[in-house]
């Protein structure tokens, strides 16, 4: 295995500082990027810090493109919970993105197979994501690809693992019945010019052996990551205690 870029930081400030500062570079060398982001709670300081130092540094996001990477199905975005409002409130607001520059899975459709053709054709037709930031579940997955997926799969629908649904309901301030998802698929995870895979906490450290030093397997949907050559893996201390690289 050759991982090209994987990073090791004393605490998860320390790592969410670096990966604001990896997207800033790449918005600054591209101002018409494609960017691609993860809800959940590892990306909160990321989003946090890219928030201060755009606002800092100047950098301008009026010409960037930005996707969700995945939605809960039968949840609507204006729900506090779901990965549009969370975006909406932790990215794009902070960042002064305006809606015409979004495009995300809407949770209500009833067409999923379309919602997935249109996604797919619309990161075609911007020439592919330049910067995808995802995080990783205790069971390996990816945006809400659940052990034992297809790896060519592109955007599809996904019945959720019990763990997912487990970590899932505490992202809602009331029970919200969620059974599905809608993903982008690690085709284009495997595709995105560049990927920022985060992980902080000792609860990772066990998946985040799995995924580096393991087989490449859909039994770990984020050991795929092994196979890209531009993929930087961002971890505190914590979650990097059992390699042994
Ligand atoms: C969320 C997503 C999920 C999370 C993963 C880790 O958009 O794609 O795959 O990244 O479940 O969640 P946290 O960061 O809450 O541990």
């Amino acid at each position: 295995m050759s991982l090209p870029h994987l990073k090791i930081y004393n605490d998860y400030n320390t790592m969410s500082a670096a990966a604001a500062e990896l997207i800033l570079d790449v918005v600054r060398l591209k101002p018409e990027a494609v960017l691609c982001f993860a809800t959940g709670n590892t990306p909160v300081g990321t989003y946090r810090e890219l928030a201060a130092k755009a606002r800092e540094s100047g950098t301008d996001f009026s010409r960037c493109f930005c996707i969700g990477l995945d939605e809960w199905l039968g949840v609507p975005g204006n729900k506090s919970g779901s990965c549009k409002y969370i975006l909406q409130e932790q990215v794009f607001d902070p960042l002064g993105i305006k809606p015409t520059q979004v495009h995300l899975f809407d949770g209500l459709t009833n067409a999923v197979e379309a919602e997935c053709e249109k996604m797919n054709a619309l990161i075609d037709s911007r020439g592919g994501i330049d910067c995808m930031l995802v995080g990783i579940g205790t069971n390996g997955h990816i945006g809400f690809n659940e052990p034992g997926v297809d790896s060519r799969l592109k955007a599809h629908e996904q019945v959720l693992h019990a763990s997912t649904l487990d970590s899932g309901k505490h992202y809602f301030n009331e029970p919200t019945p969620i059974k599905k998802g809608i993903t982008l698929g690690l085709a284009q995870v495997l595709q995105a010019k560049m990927v920022l895979l985060l992980a902080n906490g000792v609860s990772k450290s066990a998946i985040i052996r799995k995924t580096l030093e393991g087989e490449i397997s859909p039994a770990v949907p984020a050991s795929f990551i092994q196979q890209h050559t531009n993929a930087y893996v961002l971890l505190d201390k914590e979650a990097a205690a059992e390699l042994t690289l």
